[in-house]
């Protein structure tokens, strides 16, 4: 009984928090958000409309991210947009855009100032280091264009 009450009130806690997000965002039509959702300065992200985000996803938008329409969020994926310099010891934040129709596969890593183009598809807990072009499966570690996405 006490621990279902917990249970109950973690999770109201949970739905608040990400209504809060939600109203900071920039969010476009039937956008849907999983549990566990991270968010620095969600005034910098942009949401496209039919996108679904995972359980687990973070987004750490010290700079603008953009996520396009059509677009999934696998669960567990990262987005940074901070870097440091290393010899000056300051922070360089550079925005992350990701196209419309895209999607993240489970654990990926977006680094900073990265684009990935419309309907690129990136496989599970690949790293997003540079720039992926439009409608190519890439995967890997740093991740690259496999092979062209197969037409629907
Ligand atoms: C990227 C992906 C779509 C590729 O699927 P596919 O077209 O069927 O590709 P294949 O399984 O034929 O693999 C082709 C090659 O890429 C490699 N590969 C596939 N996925 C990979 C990944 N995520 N990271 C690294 N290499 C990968 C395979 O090992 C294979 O290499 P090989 O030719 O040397 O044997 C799939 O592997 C994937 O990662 N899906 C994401 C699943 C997911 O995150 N689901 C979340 C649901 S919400």
């Amino acid at each position: 009984m006490f621990k279902s009450l917990v249970h109950r009130l973690l999770l109201w806690l949970e739905r608040q928090e990400v209504r809060y997000y939600m109203a900071k965002m920039h969010v476009g039509n039937r956008v849907a958000i999983e549990r566990g959702l991270r968010v620095k300065k969600p005034m910098n992200i942009t949401i496209g409309d039919d996108v679904s985000i995972g359980c687990n996803v973070t987004l750490e938008a010290q700079a603008p991210i953009y996520i396009g329409d059509l677009t999934p969020i696998a669960p567990g994926v990262i987005i940074v947009t901070a870097n440091h310099d290393m010899s000056k010891r300051i922070r360089i934040n550079s925005p992350v855009k990701i196209g419309s129709n895209c999607w993240l596969g489970a654990g990926v890593i977006v680094l900073p100032g990265v684009t990935i183009g419309d309907g690129a598809l990136v496989g599970a807990g690949s790293i997003v280091t540079k720039d992926l072009p439009p409608e190519m499966i890439c995967v890997g570690v740093p991740a690259r264009p496999l092979k062209p996405r197969p037409k629907s």
